[in-house]
């Protein structure tokens, strides 16, 4: 009979017809659940129901905390307490994790800038899939780097550098990797209690001492409103205070890119023009406030983040980063073969510049994957020249499109029909970038 397997605990069927009918799964219950899946026994047809059955009728905070420590305990547990200062003491580590927005390359200057004040940085980081990009993807476009290391190499790299950013091994939440794939095919990505499971099962498996969330709102974003970022950034939250993470949360607008670029060279770029003290106001505001988020939750209470991207000490941990990877900080960038630019038809100021649009016609570029397996173009993406609040002139460039392949030049076009919008009357009152913080 279906879902029921000799010698099993429960019943699939069972499980999926609580969530159905509005229960709530007992801690055994939720248990058996996630290792039945991880073996096997669950068929990729009853998680998925269930799943669904999870989006529209929610979980309580109870369930999603036992959710979420079953999936940790899917898997390995990384340990940082062997990380030593020079004064001998245990070194504080802390990481960054963002839901996902267009031109987010922040986590690029981040990392190394935080390190630059003896604060260890483990940032595991994923590929990019749909119309977000990847952190991995991106420092791929430099030639040498290497995502993929050990838990020594890691762990070599936090002690003598400070900062690693690299790929999540498959022991860590092994769990997660097979249900994020099930939910990526089956519409339920955008549930509450599973992003929130999702995303801190591996932060905490991750063994960092502290975490800064990034929770993007608005078109470019999973949580397209205020309200529904609000109670995922109260959930994941509370999630990690209850795991022993000191844990705090920004909402920050994604309703358009950040910077000036969205691909993966094209954003190593301007990561680097950050790390030399300059690139555009949002990406250093963003970098900024998140490292000193990132600081105080790890007991630094007196570093000027901004003076470090000023003074050189963040491009110096940069270079020592990329350079333990395999990768030449100093190689010149990858760079598409055609480009086609997009110019205003009308003058004023640019009051909207959607987000979701230019991380779509990114994608069709080739900057993206739509499966797994698909490989990335390392130059491809789009060049904005206008962002919200500027003032342009008929005929001025909008933005760069960039590819190696010219076919993909018309379905990235179609899809930024529209996206920009210009106000003739030039009064376009300036969006913040930080909505809100959750502590
Ligand atoms: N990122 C994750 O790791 N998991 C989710 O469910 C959503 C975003």
């Amino acid at each position: 009979m279906t879902g029921t397997t000799q010698n099993e605990a429960f019943d699939a069927v069972d499980i999926i017809r609580v969530k159905r009918d509005r229960g709530t799964l007992t801690p055994a219950q939720i248990d058996w659940t996630i290792d039945a899946y991880t073996r096997g026994v669950i068929a990729d047809e009853q998680m998925a129901a269930l799943n669904m059955a999870i989006l529209l009728n929610g979980m309580d905070r109870a369930e999603i905390a036992r959710w979420t420590a079953a999936m940790i305990a899917s898997g390995e547990r990384m340990d940082f307490s062997s990380l030593r200062r020079p004064d001998g003491g245990v070194k504080a580590t802390t990481d960054k994790h963002s839901t996902g927005g267009v031109g987010d390359k922040i986590t690029l200057p981040l990392a190394p800038l935080v390190a630059v004040f003896g604060v260890a940085v483990p940032q595991l980081s994923g590929r990019g899939l749909g119309h977000t990009g990847g952190t991995l993807d991106k420092l791929e476009a430099i030639p040498g780097w290497r995502a993929a290391l050990s838990n020594d190499e890691m762990m070599a790299q936090l002690q003598d550098v400070g900062a690693v950013i690299c790929a999540a091994g498959a022991g860590l939440a092994p769990a997660d990797k097979k249900l994020y794939a099930l939910r990526d095919v089956t519409g339920t990505v955008e549930a509450i209690p599973l992003i929130a499971s999702s995303i801190m099962s591996k932060k905490i498996a991750e063994g960092t001492g502290s975490l800064v969330l990034d929770v993007k709102v608005g078109s470019g974003a999973f949580m397209k409103d205020l309200a529904q970022a609000r109670e995922l950034a109260q959930t994941m939250v509370a999630l990690g205070k209850d795991a022993g993470v000191n844990t705090v949360a920004l909402l920050t607008n994604m309703d358009t890119p950040l910077g000036l670029t969205a691909g993966n060279a094209i954003e190593v770029e301007e990561s680097v023009e950050v790390l030399s003290g300059g690139g555009p106001r949002d990406v250093v505001e963003l970098t900024v406030r998140l490292a000193q988020e990132m600081l105080v939750c790890a007991g630094v209470h007196d570093a000027d983040p901004a003076a470090a991207l000023k003074d050189g000490r963040a491009m110096d941990v940069w270079n020592r980063m990329i350079e333990a990877q395999g990768g030449d900080p100093r190689a010149t960038l990858p760079v598409a073969k055609e480009s086609e630019t997009i110019y205003a038809t009308t003058s004023g100021v640019v009051a909207e510049l959607d987000a979701l649009s230019v991380g779509v016609a990114a994608w069709r570029l080739g900057a993206g994957r739509a499966r797994k397996e698909d490989v990335v173009q390392a130059g491809a993406g789009v060049r904005l020249h206008a962002k919200p609040g500027d003032r342009i002139s008929a005929g001025d460039p909008l933005m760069t499109l960039l590819t190696d392949t010219p076919e993909r030049f018309a379905r990235a076009t179609e899809v930024l029909s529209g996206a920009v919008v210009i106000d003739q009357a030039g009064s376009v009152a300036a969006q913040p970038l930080i909505l809100d913080r959750i502590a």
